[in-house]
């Protein structure tokens, strides 16, 4: 694995058709890689994780290999680590999706790719929905980003305006105060299968 704290270059190689543990890992040390060389993310990033991207790195691929593959491994508690992330905007959500989905993109042909970017928008829905409050509204270029991956799960085929299964729990969920089952809520609609 590649770890940040080191230098290390990065290699290209064809996009994958399926996803298994060893290119969830090339996926996830890449996405680190742009995430420490964006203006926006980078500071976050380095701020907490310096030093400690041994810990986070292991982390990150049982999450996604969680997601995409349905092992189990991933035990954390998303809300809280990202609840208490500084000065967090939506500006950082937008930032963080679009890397990861243009590393995904790179990464994987686009059936595989699915596999990944769902889970990422519902999940930054929930986030964005427990970190701003139930009644922010989550910005129409991630709504439209999932409409065009999945149109089939949108509110519009039923006639509703645009508004997503994953954002329609989270929000309905978090009316209840419990943003955690917001969480689990979206992370299940999206295959998750550990607790969040
Ligand atoms: C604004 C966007 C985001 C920022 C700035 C951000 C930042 C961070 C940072 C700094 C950490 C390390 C926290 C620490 O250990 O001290 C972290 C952990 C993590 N992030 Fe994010 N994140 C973002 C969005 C997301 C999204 C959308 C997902 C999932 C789709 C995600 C998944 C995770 C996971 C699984 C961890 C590990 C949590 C744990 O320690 O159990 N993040 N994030």
């Amino acid at each position: 694995m590649l770890n940040p704290d080191q230098d290390a270059g990065v290699q290209s190689v064809p996009p994958h058709a399926l996803a298994d543990r060893e290119n969830i890992a090339a996926l996830v040390d890449a996405f680190y890689l742009n995430v420490r060389a964006d203006d926006l993310l980078g500071p976050i990033f380095t701020n907490r994780l310096d030093g400690h991207w041994d810990q986070h790195l292991p982390k990150m691929i049982d999450f996604w290999a969680g997601l995409a593959l349905r092992e189990k491994g991933y035990q954390g508690n998303l809300k809280a680590v990202h609840q208490v992330l500084p000065d967090l905007t939506p500006a950082h959500f937008n930032r963080w999706l679009k890397l990861f989905i243009d590393t995904v993109e790179s990464h994987y042909e686009p059936a595989a790719a699915i596999g990944f970017i769902e889970p990422a928008l519902r999940i930054a829905h929930s986030l964005q929905l427990s970190r701003f409050g139930w009644d922010f509204k989550i910005p129409a270029v991630q709504l439209e980003l999932l409409e065009q991956i999945n149109p089939r799960k949108t509110g519009e085929a039923e006639g509703r305006e645009v508004a997503t299964v994953g954002v329609g729990i989270a929000t309905a969920v978090n009316r209840t105060e419990d943003a955690d089952a917001a969480l689990v809520a979206a992370a299940t609609t999206a295959g998750l299968a550990t607790d969040l």
